[in-house]
């Protein structure tokens, strides 16, 4: 190992309160059945905005979400691990709440070896080169699994042909155009803001045509087969534009926020339910039949495909410009505290930069 330091800066998330101090490197954890990943960057996801907040779920057999997404190196790998120093290595905040935050020098996971085979995804070579075009996997392993999913519950092999309306341009909703058109799809992306509308375009993420006001939903009345619903929260009013969008017969694809109780509107549906146990059911709306599908986390083949994907098709998942800004370590607190009471909200991904002790 590495020599180890005495102290280790790490991130504190207390009562609505994010905090970055030094703390003792812990000695003690460092067992046969320990990973401790020394993170090169991390990224900050609207779910840790929402745990500051208190407005998420958290599930206990995953833990708290709170620096999830991360890429850099083993720094100690226990003797069960499988692991050795020096791999180049992402997380799967899935798997095992038996982790420390990711907004840290030092992130420590334990588990079985099992467990840890998938919690800790290993870089492929392609990716473990990590330098100017900084990509977060985990966020779009979700991507990939959702779709994946979608065409499992409804018994399709591609998107060819179909036409996709996707409500929200956050960092979600522009991995799930990127895929689906990738899987052969047309996309549109309906989007509130227009900063985000913007940075779209201006990222070359979305063409021109795939791209507009959410205000202007109405105008595209039952014009999909599938509609992504993926804002921050999948609120009832949003539910109810989505299936405005979608044609009769089509699918909705649930993965922004849910919480427990959430219903779809006219109340048949469990969405929470649908979303985190990856259900279909149809319903009933307006006089169309739609079916409600759901999608929730990922899977180490997830991991993989994406990897395979971005290596195979840089053009088609330029993932490197959803990155909108960076931040050391240092500036993490006041800016996702920030976030938090709502005075800033950027656009794309924000990255933070490890510290370095030299
Ligand atoms: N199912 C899963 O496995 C899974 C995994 C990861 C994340 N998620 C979910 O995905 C959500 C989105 O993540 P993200 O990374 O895309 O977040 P993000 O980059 O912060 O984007 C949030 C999006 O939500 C929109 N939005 C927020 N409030 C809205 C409202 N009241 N009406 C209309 N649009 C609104 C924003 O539009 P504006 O530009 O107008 O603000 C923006 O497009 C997360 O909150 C999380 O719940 C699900």
């Amino acid at each position: 190992m590495s020599s180890v330091p005495s102290t280790y800066d790490t991130t504190r998330l207390m009562d609505g309160v994010v905090s970055l101090g030094s703390h003792a490197f812990p000695r003690e954890p460092l067992g046969a059945d320990t990973v401790v990943i020394e993170p090169t960057y991390m990224g900050i996801c609207r779910a840790d905005i929402k745990e500051i907040i208190g407005s998420r779920d958290v599930m206990e057999d995953r833990g708290p979400l709170f620096g999830h997404e991360l890429v850099g190196t083993v720094f100690f790998a226990g003797a069960d691990t499988g692991f050795e120093e020096g791999d180049p290595v992402t997380l799967n905040p899935n798997i095992t709440p038996n982790r420390t935050t990711g907004f840290a020098e030092y992130v420590f996971v334990r588990g079985t070896k099992e467990e840890l085979d998938e919690a800790v995804v290993r870089l492929p070579e392609s990716e473990a080169g990590i330098g100017e075009g900084v990509w977060m996997p985990e966020p779009f392993a979700c991507i990939v699994h959702a779709l994946r999913k979608l065409l499992e519950l409804t018994r399709q092999t591609s998107l060819a042909g179909k036409r996709v309306g996707i409500v929200g341009a956050g960092c979600a909703g522009l991995m799930f155009a990127m895929y689906a058109r990738h899987l052969g799809a047309s996309v549109v992306v309906f989007n509130r803001g227009e900063e985000r509308r913007v940075f779209a375009r201006e990222q070359g993420i979305l063409a021109e045509g795939e791209i507009a006001a959410l205000a202007e939903a109405g105008e595209r009345r039952d014009a999909f087969d599938v509609v992504v619903v993926a804002p921050t929260v999948a609120t009832a009013e949003l539910l109810d534009v989505a299936a405005g969008l979608a044609a009769d017969g089509a699918v909705l694809l649930v993965y922004g926020g849910t919480r427990e109780g959430d219903r779809f509107p006219g109340g048949e549906v469990d969405v929470d339910a649908v979303r985190r146990s990856e259900r279909i059911e149809s319903v009933r709306h307006r006089g169309k039949r739609l079916d409600i599908a759901g999608a929730y986390g990922c899977g180490r083949e997830d991991y993989e495909e994406g990897f395979r994907l971005h290596a195979l098709h840089p053009e088609r998942f330029p993932l490197e410009r959803l990155a909108s800004r960076r931040l050391d370590l240092a500036e993490l607190p006041a800016f996702v505290m920030d976030a938090a009471a709502g005075v800033l909200d950027l656009p794309g991904k924000v990255l933070v930069r490890a510290g370095s002790r030299g």
